[in-house]
């Protein structure tokens, strides 16, 4: 299993905060967004993860991540990104460094607090995404269940939400997805869909959907930024990272003090 972590965009919502860095490098507390996908991949095993950069960006993530995990055994790679044109782009650019396998894609903008280990060791092929009960389903791509919990529909931002289960940014698929990717159309909006990608494992009857119950953030917003770091302190997140991340971040701060103090 193969990681890829889409932090491309142009964060226009979160303006002038994004002007001159990318919306995945602004703090959640204590440290760049980035660092809570990394660490929901890490945390269940993942070791090689593909970073979808902006070319306005790219140079920042080399210089944080470039070489942060390299005694780790944790290969980061990076793609650019050149127009975000829809989240399946991600298994299009990714398709070389896939080769064919499987692969969790977790949105840069995407605060977990669930551990994912179990879904994403267990899962053998089709396709794995997960509901979470919102407020404010409409903001999301919606799945609809049944009385058995049977999904009944999925839907991208619907005006008229059929339930309150949003699909968060983290999606687990066999080694079809580029494939599938790479045939999609775009929607009235111009971009690949995510929801096209789920609607085609569902209609081959092997998309499988697991609720999950921890806190979620889309910090897409002002507001959920805010609410992300306060809940990141409150409840001490980084505290509970892998400690592969904790450890490189340490040494990581260590090193760029050294060569800070050696250049005056
Ligand atoms: C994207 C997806 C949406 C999903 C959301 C999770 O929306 O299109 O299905 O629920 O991420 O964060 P975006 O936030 O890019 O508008």
């Amino acid at each position: 299993m193969k990681g890829i972590i889409l932090a491309g965009g142009t964060g226009t919502r979160l303006l002038p905060l994004t002007a001159v860095t990318s919306k995945q490098l602004l703090p959640v507390y204590d440290r760049p967004m980035v660092f809570y996908p990394l660490n929901t991949l890490i945390s269940a095993g993942i070791r090689d993860i593909l970073l979808v950069v902006s070319p306005a960006n790219s140079g920042d993530y080399l210089n944080l991540l470039g070489s942060m995990f390299r005694k780790y055994d944790v290969r980061i790679s990076f793609v650019v990104q050149k127009r975000p044109a829809g989240l399946p782009e991600a298994f299009i650019l990714g398709e070389d460094f896939l080769d064919g396998g499987p692969v969790t894609l977790v949105l840069g903008d995407n605060i977990f607090e669930d551990d994912f280990s179990l879904a994403i060791q267990s899962f053998q092929s089709g396709g794995r995404i997960f509901a979470k009960e919102v407020v404010d389903p409409e903001r999301f791509g919606v799945v609809e269940f049944d009385a058995d919990g049977k999904v009944l529909s999925l839907e991208e931002k619907p005006a008229h939400p059929k339930s309150r289960f949003a699909i968060p940014g983290a999606y687990i698929f066999d080694g079809n997805v580029s494939e599938i990717a790479k045939h999609l159309t775009p929607s009235e909006r111009g971009e690949l869909e995510i929801v096209d990608i789920h609607k085609q494992y569902f209609t081959e009857g092997v998309l499988d959907v697991r609720t999950i119950t921890g806190a979620w953030f889309d910090t897409g917003t002002h507001e959920a930024l805010l609410a992300a770091s306060v809940y990141a302190k409150e409840h001490r997140l980084a505290e509970k990272f892998h400690p592969i991340i904790n450890e490189a971040i340490q040494e990581f701060n260590a090193e760029f003090k050294k060569s800070v103090s050696l250049s005056k």
